[in-house]
């Protein structure tokens, strides 16, 4: 099956429209809050690479197929920070969640949550995690290997199962919308999360790592998989693994 063939059957799945019915109509079962109480520190990660950001670009694809090799911390505390890490503290404004990020943000009110779904990562357990910027840390939602469960919720895109681990983007559409309401609904979340997303894009580029941006899943059962909150919407998962050696 063809990536192509992939998206024509995902056409149907997407289910209500984020955009649309941010927070409308969740499952009385999803929660008002996050888990705290297990926390993994990321190592800190690299400023600098030794590959340009137009060879990253140049040779940016979608990528569906990875190698049998685990990631390591190491990458996904890369990865997490290309996304959303926080490049200029500013302390004591909860808002910036640590302050100014490596993407754009429309009005600095950074709406993106991102979780990893860790299913082969070397001194990561297997389990749902939820990223904070403004630690640099991992907190677990929940324990063991969700890969079969997130396969199911994206239409069965074998690259969600295969790869050994995925990051999945959330919106809490309100932090925007009491500030810029239609125009941030309909424009400026889907905006940052594009910013986000093509830096991570670019950081697998650059670590040897392939990745490919999934917009097919259902809706309410990715929320479930994860443990959103009733304020989320899901946005994107981002499977990630080793390039596979070319003959
Ligand atoms: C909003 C969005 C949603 C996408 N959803 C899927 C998806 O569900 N499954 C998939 O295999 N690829 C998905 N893709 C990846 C596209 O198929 C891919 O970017 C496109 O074919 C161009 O290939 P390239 O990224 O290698 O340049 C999505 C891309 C975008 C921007």
């Amino acid at each position: 099956m063809n990536q192509f063939t992939v998206l024509f059957l995902c056409a149907g799945l997407t289910g209500a429209s984020a955009a649309g019915n941010a927070g409308a109509g969740a499952p009385a079962s999803l929660p008002d809050s996050h888990p705290t109480a297990t926390v993994v520190k990321l190592p800190d990660p690299a400023r600098d690479g030794r590959i340009s950001v137009e060879k990253t670009l140049a040779e940016r694809r979608s990528v569906r197929q990875y190698a049998s090799a685990p990631l390591t911390l190491a990458d996904v505390s890369q990865l997490l920070w290309s996304a959303y890490g926080v490049t200029k503290p500013v302390p004591n404004v909860p808002m910036l969640r640590g302050g100014l990020k490596t993407a754009p943000s429309a009005g600095a009110l950074y709406p993106l949550e991102l979780y990893v779904v860790a299913g082969n990562v070397t001194n990561l357990a297997p389990g749902v995690y939820r990223y904070r910027p403004e630690s640099h840390d991992l907190v677990l939602v929940s324990g063991g290997d969700k890969r079969q469960a997130l396969f199911e919720a994206a239409g069965e895109q074998a690259c969600v199962k295969s790869a050994p681990a995925s990051i999945v983007y959330s919106a809490v559409f309100s932090r925007n919308t009491g500030k810029y309401g239609k125009r941030g609904r309909e424009r400026y979340v889907c905006m940052d999360l594009g910013h986000s997303a093509e830096n991570v894009y670019l950081q697998c580029g650059s670590l040897g790592l392939g990745t490919c941006a999934i917009g097919a899943f259902i809706n309410a059962d990715l929320k479930r998989v994860i443990g959103m909150t009733k304020a989320e919407e899901p946005l994107y998962i981002m499977p990630v693994g080793r390039l596979q050696k070319r003959d």
